[in-house]
């Protein structure tokens, strides 16, 4: 196994187990809802974007117990905004990572309540755990996952890309879409992981380009494989943007030119993080897995 794999594994499965103690018991009344939220959440998933935050946390030298609560966090608005996605009002998708969709494996209103409870435990989560010796910066944390998660972030690319079924998107209009509905999750992970440390203004804003970048390519990527890749290795319908006529970079450049879309973007985020040194490794290794990836 390389170094990489086991970094990645080792954080995968410590990860697993912070998601297990953060999320309420099944036990726990409403058993329903919490045993909904926890096969949500729990045993599936790449976790990337707590692996972004992990290594921006290492970048930054911030305590591990920090950044593992705003991985969490992120984590769990990524839950939902899947839960929702897959309801039968969005994408109306019946498998997600290797198993039925949460309304499908329990009804849709208990995804709709799944979806509303992860979002409130993540600004619970940022709110009742010391990620900043400044409490000024926490609250900056916190308006940071909002704004991602919102309007001008993740449910406004969802928006937006409801409203564009059937029509052809420019690139620019395309990209605006990309970057909401995906990038601003991805941003938001990385930048919680560094502001759980200390960088200096000018390399937050090196991270932050980094972060816009692989963003846009991590969902370029998705539109590639959605349409290259088979249902079985995905773990989620393939064919789906096609089936549901979303306009995706496929759709607009055909595989070869997304495929090199994606190429030049992954430059770019190098190109960002040049004068980290090694010490920007993890996040350099992150970077080529999520252009490389197969799934
Ligand atoms: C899928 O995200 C949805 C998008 C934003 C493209 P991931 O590919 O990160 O899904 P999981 O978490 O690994 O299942
Ligand atoms: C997902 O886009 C974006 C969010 C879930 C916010 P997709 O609809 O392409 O994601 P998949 O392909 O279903 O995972
Ligand atoms: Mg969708
Ligand atoms: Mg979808
Ligand atoms: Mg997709």
């Amino acid at each position: 196994m390389s170094d990489f794999s086991s970094w990645v594994s080792t954080r995968q499965s410590l990860f697993e187990a912070v998601l297990k103690r953060l999320l309420p018991q099944a036990e726990v009344t409403p058993q329903r809802l919490h045993a909904a939220m926890r096969y949500s959440v729990l045993d599936g998933g790449k976790r990337v974007r707590p692996l972004l935050a992990y290594a921006a946390g290492e970048l930054s030298d911030a305590p591990v117990e920090r950044v593992e609560i705003a991985a969490a966090a992120v984590e769990l608005i990524h839950a939902y905004s899947l839960v929702h996605d897959d309801m039968p009002c969005m994408d109306d998708d019946v498998l997600r990572r290797g198993k039925p969709t949460c309304h499908v494996e329990y009804d849709e209103a208990t995804a709709l309540l799944v979806g509303d409870a992860l979002q409130s435990l993540a600004f619970q989560l940022l709110s009742e755990h010391r990620l900043s010796d400044d409490p000024a910066r926490q609250l900056q944390m916190v308006k940071l996952l909002a704004v991602a998660s919102g309007s001008r972030g993740m449910a406004g690319g969802q928006a937006i890309d409801l409203a564009s079924v059937g029509k052809q998107l420019t690139l620019p209009e395309l990209e605006q879409m990309h970057i909401h509905k995906t990038g601003a999750l991805i941003r938001a992970a990385i930048m919680l992981g560094a502001h759980c440390g200390g960088l200096d203004q000018a390399q937050l804003d090196k991270l932050d380009h980094y972060g816009k970048c692989m963003g846009l390519a991590f969902q370029v990527v998705d539109d590639v494989l959605d349409s290259e890749a088979d249902t079985a290795t995905l773990g989620k319908t393939a064919g789906k943007d096609a089936d549901n006529n979303k306009p995706t970079y496929v759709t607009l450049l055909g595989v070869p030119a997304a495929k090199k879309m994606a190429e030049e973007l992954h430059h770019e985020a190098l190109d960002a993080l040049t004068e980290f040194g090694t010490a920007a490794r993890r996040l350099r290794e992150l970077a080529d897995f999520i252009v490389m990836r197969k799934y």
